[in-house]
């Protein structure tokens, strides 16, 4: 029997003058088994389509998203050239196994990460299907390199909810979650360090200047060598776990849990420890890859080179998900010497592969990264120093590039923060009471999307395809926002 191919194929999507949002609604509310929300909380925003960096809603809004959606829609959450590069390519193939098989774009890809996003720092590349499976697959290589068991990683660090990407993220009710559900109302019992489920995971103190949870204050932290003193306990940490530690995981600017860059000397002697100490860095880039912080990866604003790199979100503007991870050429050699095991049936899928092409060149062409990128970001920064500056109610700025965060206090003196339980709390209705909640409403009032992980943080990751004007009318939206925080202070 011959089948047609592309003539007389169903239409399976209604065009949007005739979708009824009521019922899909209704649909999703009795159906879909949802994450983060209750029952009665959850309240999905129809999303009719999107273009570059806005969100248009079923009723014809336009949100200026300034969250990429999920800290991941580097080029917009719709762009012509990546669908069109996904729909070209689906006309050849639905799936292809990456073991034994190969289609013409994985190399291409390969080629260009290695080639012209790394500039050659790493030697190959291997993929997967989410940020939380290229931290899995990074802590398997550092532990099966290196024969040791333990990670260390930072408090209020995010990498990711599967079971070792979980076991690296160390923010309280998000690793509670897992064991403890609560209701509306409640806060989740702490569990530290949730028992049994979390083994060889070491916690080192995040370099967290503003609220320096070992009491120092920067720069006066520096020992005589001009060593952190963050960067000291770390040290201590490695070592006393040695000699059974792999690696440390970090990113270079933490983005989950309210953003906060670290002091400009902390990556470079987090690099220089660990050469010192024999362990490897696992520098997970899953956010702040693919010019969020300006360049391809935000390790290349110093003069480093991690040995593991982890990446996704960015490296399809998200458009198809996949993530990977790259590894040093050292690495790579003794790899390469060897046979090991790692499967995963839609690594390198040839649509996720087209998607990561087509990003891959849409940033290079239309020169967002680095370009654009660091234009946006100073642009930025200057308007978030502006109101620093204009409110009494914002303690702190901090970020670089297209990544940051605004600190919300009760007083700028005594940086008291306004909800009492700062980054340890999981919202629930009473949302209203929540700083950064309360800027969130009123700047989607306004058609601005901005993220809210943390209650006295509100996180800013636009896409990299916003404008410069675009980053003024959102400051000005911002401004107005935060004068509601203003008076609950
Ligand atoms: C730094 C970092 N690592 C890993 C992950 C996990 O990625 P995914 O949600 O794609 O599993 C995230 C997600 O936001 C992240 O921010």
């Amino acid at each position: 029997m011959i089948i047609p191919r592309r003539s007389g194929m169903p239409k399976f999507v209604t065009p949007p003058e005739e979708v009824n949002w009521e019922e899909l609604i209704e649909l999703d509310k009795k159906y879909f088994l949802r994450p983060i929300s209750t029952a009665k909380e959850y309240s999905p925003l129809p999303i009719a389509r999107t273009e570059g960096p806005y969100l248009i809603t079923s009723e014809n809004v336009k949100i200026l998203d300034f969250m990429s959606v999920l800290h991941c829609a580097n080029a917009g959450a719709y762009h012509p050239k990546i669908a069109q590069a996904i729909k070209e390519y689906a006309d050849h193939f639905g799936y292809l196994y990456e073991g034994g098989f190969l289609e013409q774009m994985r190399p291409k890809v390969c080629k260009f990460l290695i080639e012209e996003a790394f500039k050659g720092d790493m030697a190959r590349v291997g993929f997967g299907n989410s940020g939380s499976e290229a931290v899995e697959y990074a802590l398997m290589i550092a532990r099966v390199y290196t024969g040791k068991p333990y990670v260390v990683t930072r408090w209020y660090d995010y990498h990711g909810w599967t079971a070792g990407a979980v076991a690296n993220t160390i923010i309280p009710y998000l690793r509670d979650l897992a064991i403890t559900p609560t209701k509306p109302g409640e806060v989740p019992e702490i569990k530290t360090p949730v028992g049994g489920i979390v083994p060889y995971t070491a916690i080192a103190p995040p370099p967290h200047c503003y609220r320096c949870p070992i009491g120092h204050t920067y720069p006066d932290c520096k020992d005589r060598k001009g060593m952190l003193a963050c960067i000291n306990v770390l040290k201590e940490l490695i070592l006393a776990h040695q000699p059974y530690v792999a690696a440390v995981i970090t990113e270079v600017v933490q983005g989950s849990c309210g953003v906060f860059a670290p002091p400009p000397e902390y990556n470079p002697q987090l690099r220089q420890i660990t050469k010192e100490l024999g362990v490897l860095w696992i520098d997970d880039e899953v956010i702040c890859g693919f010019g969020r912080t300006g360049p391809w990866f935000g390790y290349q604003n110093w003069d480093i080179k991690p040995d593991i790199v982890t990446f996704a979100k960015g490296v399809t503007g998200s458009h198809i998900p996949v993530g990977g991870v790259a590894i040093s050429p050292e690495l790579a050699k003794w790899f390469d010497e060897r046979k090991w095991w790692h499967a995963s049936t839609f690594a390198s899928h040839p649509l996720g592969m087209a998607a990561a092409y087509a990003a891959l060149t849409v940033y290079k062409e239309e020169k967002l990264i680095p370009d654009h990128a660091k234009k946006i970001g100073k642009r930025l920064e200057e308007g978030l120093k502006g109101i620093k500056d204009r409110h009494k109610s914002v303690g702190n700025v901090s970020g670089m590039g297209l990544i940051w965060g605004i600190e919300l206090v009760k007083n700028k003196e005594t940086k008291e923060p306004i909800f009492p339980q700062d980054r340890f709390y999981f919202w629930h209705e009473e949302a209203v009471k929540i700083p950064s909640k309360v800027v969130a409403v009123k700047c989607i009032e306004r058609r601005l999307l901005v993220s809210t992980f943390a209650a006295n943080n509100i996180t800013l990751m636009p896409t990299l395809v916003v404008t410069e004007d675009e980053v003024d009318r959102a400051i000005d939206i911002l401004d107005k926002a935060i004068e509601e925080v203003d008076k609950m202070v």
